[in-house]
């Protein structure tokens, strides 16, 4: 929006409008009120305000003979008496004897409190100091006195019970204090939380077979596109494979590398995440993670020329990259399950992609109606996917791309290329309509099988920004 400069002012500050009460040297009380005041610390309460020096008020001039002054608080309905009391001076005549404004003297200093008013701060002044055409006096706070009328159960002063009068400065006038719109700490605290951020690099190899080409390809994408830096990189073994157990192939390595990737969920409880595998299996933990912490409002966008929905029964390979999917959706070794901090469900799951499924894959997807968007489809129209997840209702989404999705003539770093795949230029496509639509909460990049001298991709480099600017 275009801005416009103003005119040098004290500009737009509503403040509470209060009233400051002192004795002269003849114990006589005057009164005048002020909008200039502020808390100006906790312990010791202390409040700060701020007169006029050189049109010489006869309030400060009395303060600062006797060191002390009350902070009074009027009420709405006091808003005639408290104009009054700033627009008269009390060199011309007894201001708070004309308005039926009685006093009594504070107990813990020597100045007047006003008995009409609801709330009094006694303060015994403490810094004067004068910044251009106001002093400011600081005055610590020895005594508060609140009618009952104002108060809760508690002994807080309710503001909706004050009905303190709001002075607008910039169109000189007074309001009433507004509804509650919002609790203070607490709305930032939600913001701050739904902001915390982790990139992190699982190097999980384990799941596609004997091959490191994909752990290799984690740590050169690190190197290459993240300035070699990430808030985690989780430490995977590169030892002989684990054998076969329960129908998974390396299930001890991929047992360990969900331990070690739900530490550091919990110790960094994000709600944004970056992963870069790593195998196809490598994120599964964090989209879990997510789906728990949106409490299931997310849709997850599968883009993946695999279909990754085999169980470790289903499974001739037994090998975990290919059971992902399905363990996201809850069907898994029963020891991985209690690593996936919760299952989706399958109207969650749009699959982008898929060319070369399992018939029980195939069976899976038709059986529960999964959303499925064909290269054919994306490359027509890429905006297909964030137009099903509005249609789904879902809020946030999780992104997870196997870079195999794309077709090996446009990118060939990938353990797995199918033919018949998607451009690089529609892939990107999708992810931008997705990002204009929906709050993207996660986003996984695996089989990236690149290495340290794999440089300067101008298609990596968008995925990683896309990663990094979730
Ligand atoms: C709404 C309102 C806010 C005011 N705020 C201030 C203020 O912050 N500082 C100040 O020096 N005078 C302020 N004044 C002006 C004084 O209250 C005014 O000059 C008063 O007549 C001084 O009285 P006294 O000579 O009896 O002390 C304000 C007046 C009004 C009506």
């Amino acid at each position: 929006m275009a801005k416009k400069e103003l005119k040098l002012r004290s500009v737009v500050a509503p403040t509470e409008t209060v009233v400051v009460s002192a004795y002269d040297p003849a114990g006589k009380a005057d009164a005048c009120t002020l909008a200039f005041y502020m808390v100006s610390s906790h312990v010791p309460p202390c409040v700060t305000i701020a007169i006029n020096a050189t049109q010489k008020r006869k309030t400060l001039k009395d303060m600062l003979e006797t060191k002390a002054f009350v902070l009074g608080f009027p009420s709405i309905s006091q808003v005639k008496e408290a104009d009054y009391l700033g627009v008269e001076s009390g060199y011309n005549t007894d201001k708070l004897a004309n308005i039926g404004f009685t006093t009594s003297p504070a107990q813990t200093v020597h100045a007047p409190v006003i008995n009409e008013l609801p709330l009094s701060l006694e303060c015994e002044i403490v810094h004067t100091v004068t910044v251009g055409s106001h002093t400011q006096v600081t005055g610590e706070v020895k005594r508060i006195l609140a009618d009952e009328s104002v108060l809760n159960e508690k002994g807080r002063v309710i503001l909706e019970k004050l009905q303190p009068i709001i002075y607008n400065e910039e169109e000189m006038c007074y309001h009433t204090l507004g509804e509650k719109v919002a609790d203070a700490f607490r709305t930032g605290a939600a913001l701050k939380k739904s902001l915390e951020k982790l990139t992190i690099v699982i190097p999980q190899w384990q799941g596609g077979g004997q091959d490191l080409c994909t752990y290799e390809g984690a740590f050169a994408f690190r190197e290459n596109y993240l300035a070699g830096a990430a808030d985690a990189t989780v430490e995977i073994s590169t030892a002989d494979i684990s054998p076969v157990r329960d129908g998974i192939l390396g299930y001890d390595d991929i047992l360990e590398c969900m331990q070690q990737v739900n530490k550091e969920l919990q110790k960094q409880e994000p709600s944004r995440i970056f992963t870069v595998g790593g195998g196809c299996d490598a994120d599964t933990p964090c989209a879990a993670w997510m789906n728990k912490v949106y409490d299931g409002d997310m849709a997850v966008v599968y883009i993946d020329s695999h279909g990754d929905l085999n169980t470790p029964e289903s499974s001739e390979s037994h090998l975990y990259y290919g059971m992902s999917l399905r363990a996201l959706a809850g069907e898994t070794a029963p020891e991985f399950l209690e690593h996936l901090a919760s299952a989706i469900i399958p109207a969650q799951l749009i699959t982008c992609g898929a060319r070369n499924l399992d018939p029980g894959e195939l069976q899976y997807k038709a059986e529960h109606q999964v959303t499925d968007f064909t290269v054919a489809e994306l490359e027509a129209d890429p905006g297909l996917v964030a137009a099903a997840i509005k249609e789904k209702e879902y809020q946030n989404v999780y992104i997870h791309i196997d870079l195999d999705v794309l077709d090996p003539a446009e990118f060939s770093l990938t353990p797995l290329a199918e033919p018949d795949g998607m451009t690089k230029d529609t892939l990107l496509k999708v992810l931008q309509e997705i990002k204009a639509s929906a709050n993207v909460v996660g986003f996984g990049l695996l089989e990236y099988s690149g290495t340290m001298e794999d440089r300067n991709d101008p298609f990596l480099e968008a995925l990683a920004k896309f990663g990094m600017e979730l």
